[in-house]
Formats: C-alpha cells, structure tokens, sequence
C-alpha cells in the first residue's frame, strides 16, 4: 500500500452527492492501488518546458474537450482531436518560429462544475449532470444518480485514452513527415485546410533539403504531448496522489497538468489546497471577478519557491472585459515579482445562448478575447503565453462563426457535445493561423 497522505478538512466546492458512501469507499480503494496513469518525470518535463513558456521562450496549447465521455473514447474521436491540437500547432510552431508546448485537455476531463446544480425540463427537475466521471447525460433519474464506480470508470477510460496518444505519438504517427496526413476528412478542403497544405508543402521540402544533407533528427519523429483535466473531484485526485519513490514528494497521477476552475478556486478551500501539495504543473483559472490580492496570495500559496513553470494562470475573462479585467492582476503579479505562465481561454467567458436555446460561442468574441489578451500582455511588457481552446476533430457546429460562416439558427444542425460549445477541427486551425500571426507581432 501506499503511504496514506494527510489531507486537512477544508471547504470544498462542488463535490458529487454520492448516495452510498460504501460504494466511494470501495471505489476509492480500487482506485488507490491502481497503477499511475503518467509519471512523475514526465510531470517534471512539462514543468520544465512551461518554465520556458513563462520566461518567454515558447508558448503552450491546451486543447481538447469541454467534457469527455465514455462513449467518445474511441480510436477516431482521439485520433481526430489529438490531429486538431498537432495541426494547430504546427501552424503555431512554424508561423511564429516559437516552440510549442502540447497538452491534451484529454484524458481525464470526465469532470464538470456546474453553475447549477439542478436541470429542469418540462417541470421534471433532476441533478445536473457533472461529467461522466460522475454521472450520465441522460435525461433519466438513474442515470442522473452520482456512481462512484464511474470514479474508476473515469480512470480505465483515461488509461485508454493515454495508450493510444502515447502510440500515436511516440509510435511514428506524429512523425513530421506525416504533417500532410493530419489534415483529413472535412477539413482538407477548407480555407484554413488548404492554407496548412502549403505549410506542410514547405515542411516537406525542408525536411527534403536536411535529408539530403544528410540530416534526420530524432525530434522530427516524435511529439511531446501532455495530459491535463480540471482537478474537480477531490476524492479523485487524492486517491490517484502519490509519493514518488525517487524523490520522495507526491504527484497526483491522473494526469500531468492540474487546474482548479473557476468556481472551486477559493482560498482556504480544499481545491487550491490539494495542489498546492502535488509537485505537478498547476493552473488556477481566473474570471475577471479575481482581485490583485487574491492573484497574489494564489502565487504565494501555489509557487512560494517561485519556479518558472510551476504555476499557470488561466485567464478567462470574457472578450468585453479582458482589456479592462486582466491588466490590474497581470500588473500585482509582476510587481510581486511571481513567474507565472499567462495563457488565455478564450471560450468560458463568451458563453452565449441561441435564440433556440443552444449553447453557444461566437468565433469572432473568441478572438476579440485573444486580441485582447495579447494587447494587454504586448502593454505590459508581459508574455502572452499560451492559450486554452475547448475543441473538436469533428464536423460539428457548436461555435457560430469562422470562414466556413455557421450561423446562429446552424448551431442545432450538429450539436454533440455534453457540456459547452467546442470549435471544430475548421475553425481551430483558423483559430491557429490567427494566433500565429499575433505572436509573429513581437
Ligand atoms: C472548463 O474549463 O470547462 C470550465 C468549467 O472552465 P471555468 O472553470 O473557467 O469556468
Ligand atoms: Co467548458
């Protein structure tokens, strides 16, 4: 058995009701002795590549699902979402000649907070549903019932999950010399398509002139790739922390990057406090309710060592209010002299609803958010690190807006996700060469 970890009672926002705590139990001891789904060196890795990100010298994509699901985690669905994050950061990578570092909201974001925790239809009201981790989406009483055993659900899913990305990546899928067969389906024929099949054209050739140089570097054959999840549940998280027998200091490993969302994100709460005593790579979103002080009392908590990389802020303020909300935290955390890496998410702060009552995103709030963001950190002198996208590989739209124009009454046409609006493979890319261009400004 592994060394129990004392964790302290503290509030805790938005747990699950599990109805028998026999059955948690159970599930909890299950899911403590299972083996570690990422290793600790690898979350020194990521710590390290995202020490470099808040010094400056690279810049990091953090894309997947709003929510994953048990019913999505098939060969496809990954392939096509992981192709989306190593298309998108190619178009990074090579556009602004910057290092890009990859992570997957993959894995492991079986997990949801919910501004609410009931769901009312018709006059019949039942428990929101809080990710397939916890419940199911299914609009039936049993299936809206919290089962722990989708704890251990969650975690075989994730194993799975991880299997076939560390195959595709390390397994010469990823392989630069493939670029062109990452841009498949639906999306070779678009604007931003075929904008990529020119990069990948010149990819091409100056991998041709290096071979013929006599060049072949291992670093073209694989792709660094990175999971991470909201750290929600915390009966979850602690039942997969451990102590690393190297160095002796726990991980939670169930992913390699943590974040605390923004409405679990209190001080003197239980969620800041779990990461604050994992060695991972963390990040806190931040909406633009955050004051200065809390910014700062985050990073002396989080990072009282003050390590590049260590701690990320997630920065989701909405595209009306990130040039007013966010130069004040981004000014009291340089003044107090904390690295931090400054990423944007620009999806949870312009959330809309149709006039048909779909969730929805506006393509262009999306990038007004990022516009917004990069002025404020290009004003500050700060570095605009890195961005959270909640996407797909799929042909849906969720999102209104992109060349290929979905409009507001299309949203309905293919709306699969279980929780927010996702870009599509399309407009991710095109989301892609937009951001290029903005870190190519420099
Ligand atoms: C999310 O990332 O899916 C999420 C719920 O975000 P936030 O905590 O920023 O609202
Ligand atoms: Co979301």
């Amino acid at each position: 058995m592994p060394t129990p970890i004392e964790w302290p009672d503290l509030p805790a926002a938005q747990q699950p009701e599990w109805p028998d705590q026999d059955a948690l139990e159970r599930a909890l001891d299950e899911l403590r002795v299972l083996p570690p789904l990422v290793f600790a060196g690898e979350c020194d890795l990521l710590l390290q590549r995202l020490g470099d990100v808040a010094l400056g010298r690279s810049f990091v994509l953090m894309g997947g699902d709003c929510a994953e699901t048990f019913a999505a985690n098939t060969a496809n669905s990954i392939r096509a979402r992981l192709q989306t994050v190593l298309q998108m950061a190619i178009v990074l990578t090579y556009g602004a000649q910057l290092p890009v570092v990859k992570v997957g909201r993959m894995a492991g974001q079986y997990f949801k907070p919910r501004s609410k925790t009931t769901e009312t239809r018709d006059g019949v009201t039942m428990p929101s549903y809080k990710g397939d981790g916890i419940n199911d989406l299914a609009w039936d009483a049993d299936a809206r019932r919290a089962d722990p055993q989708r704890l251990v659900r969650a975690y075989h899913a994730s194993g799975a999950t991880l299997n076939l990305v560390r195959a595709f990546t390390q397994g010469g899928y990823a392989d630069l010399r493939q670029v062109h067969a990452w841009n498949q389906d639906f999306v070779r024929m678009s604007a931003a398509g075929q904008r990529y099949e020119r990069i990948a054209g010149e990819i091409d050739r100056a991998l041709a002139f290096m071979a013929a140089c006599g060049a072949d570097p291992e670093e073209f054959r694989r792709v660094e790739f990175f999971a991470a999840h909201e750290a929600l549940v915390l009966d979850y998280e602690r039942a997969l922390t451990r102590i690393d027998s190297r160095t002796g200091d726990p991980y939670d490993v169930s992913g390699h990057f943590l974040w605390i969302g923004e409405r679990t994100r209190q001080l003197g709460g239980a969620h800041l406090d779990l990461v604050s005593r994992i060695r991972n790579p963390i990040g806190v979103k931040l909406g633009p309710s955050t004051t200065r002080e809390q910014a700062i009392e985050m990073c002396e908590l989080l990072n009282p060592d003050r390590v590049p990389g260590r701690l990320t802020f997630i920065t989701r303020m909405g595209h009306d209010k990130v040039r007013t909300a966010l130069p004040p935290i981004v000014s009291a955390v340089t003044d107090a002299g904390h690295p931090v890496v400054w990423c944007c998410d620009p999806m949870h702060g312009n959330t809309i609803e149709t006039s048909d009552h779909f969730k929805t995103r506006v393509y262009d709030d999306v990038v007004d958010e990022i516009i917004g963001f990069f002025e404020v950190h290009r004003a500050l002198g700060t570095h605009p690190g890195g961005m959270h996208i909640e996407l797909t590989g799929d042909d849906v739209t969720e999102c209104v807006g992109g060349t290929e124009g979905i409009q507001e009454h299309e949203v309905g046409m293919r709306y699969e996700t279980a929780c927010d609006p996702r870009l599509n493979r399309e407009q991710s890319l095109e989301l892609a060469f937009h951001v290029a261009d903005m870190l190519v400004q420099r």
